[in-house]
């Protein structure tokens, strides 16, 4: 079935923009993101957008579609009323460069502020042995395509431009988690707190586990359930336990 579907795209740069029109021929089969390829093909060959597998994994094409944060390229037009005019936004938590594209520095800048992993003393590339459910735990987070519509819909920046300084935001507090998880990484014994620094540094506190994360997450990771409630656990044990106290006090001695 072909239909002429009723969009509304943003069109503008960081001095402003609006909603402008399109009416556009949708097939059968078609997602949000070939609409857009459309309109760029017939009526706006300059309407920004970023875009690069159309498979759901490479993460680029992150947008609002009808308010919602979305992959453009796995929102199939099949779930909208053909009736109905689907409204496509930019990313709202994040600086728009031009149309849909915006600048999502903000979430390269919080990565690099995560200590990598560091590999065990004395063992070998090749030699690393875990445990079956410790690659479990951490596989689930290792899904994850950098798309930071999770970034984008966490409350905590999303409506306080403000916070973007001392809070990391579930993708790279996921990242931490994974990290605290891992039974190789070494990172302790150089000197690295990891749980120190997601309260501390990465404002593990702010998260007050809304979960709205984890809803727009395109890989389904459960971030909240499994990542975000399981490092706040971990910090409160490090923080609270008195004989982790204690240890500390003594060690300190
Ligand atoms: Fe995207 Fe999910 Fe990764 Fe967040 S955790 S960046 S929503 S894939
Ligand atoms: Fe934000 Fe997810 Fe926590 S939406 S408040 S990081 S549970
Ligand atoms: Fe790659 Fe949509 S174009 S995820």
């Amino acid at each position: 079935m072909t239909y002429q579907g009723r969009f509304k795209v943003w069109r503008g740069d960081a001095e402003g923009g609006g909603l402008v029109d399109y009416e556009v021929d949708v097939h059968e089969g078609e997602v949000v993101l070939d609409i857009v390829h459309r309109i760029q093909a017939t009526t706006a060959p300059d309407l920004a957008v970023r875009w690069n597998c159309k498979a759901g994994k490479c993460g680029s094409c992150s947008a609002e579609i009808n308010g919602r944060p979305r992959l453009m390229c796995m929102t199939r037009m099949s779930v909208f009323d053909p009736a109905e005019t689907i409204t496509v936004t930019p990313m709202r938590a994040f600086p728009v460069l031009r149309d849909l594209v915006t600048d999502v520095s903000y979430n390269y800048t919080k990565a690099r502020e995560v200590p990598s992993f560091v590999p065990p003393p004395g063992v070998k590339a090749g030699e690393y042995r875990m445990m079956q459910e410790d690659v479990n735990r951490v596989q689930e987070f290792r899904k994850c395509i950098e798309c930071f519509l999770c970034q984008n819909t966490c409350h905590v920046v999303r409506d306080h431009e403000e916070n973007k300084q001392v809070f990391a935001g579930p993708r790279f507090l996921m990242r931490i988690a994974e990290l605290d998880m891992h039974p190789l990484d070494a990172a302790e014994e150089t000197g690295t707190d990891r749980k120190r620094g997601a309260r501390e540094e990465h404002g593990l506190g702010y998260c007050n586990i809304t979960k709205c994360c984890t809803e727009v997450c395109p890989e389904h990771i459960r971030i909240t359930d499994n990542a975000l409630i399981p490092l706040k656990e971990r910090v409160v044990d490090r923080s609270y336990d008195p004989l982790v106290w204690l240890g500390n006090r003594i060690g300190r001695r």
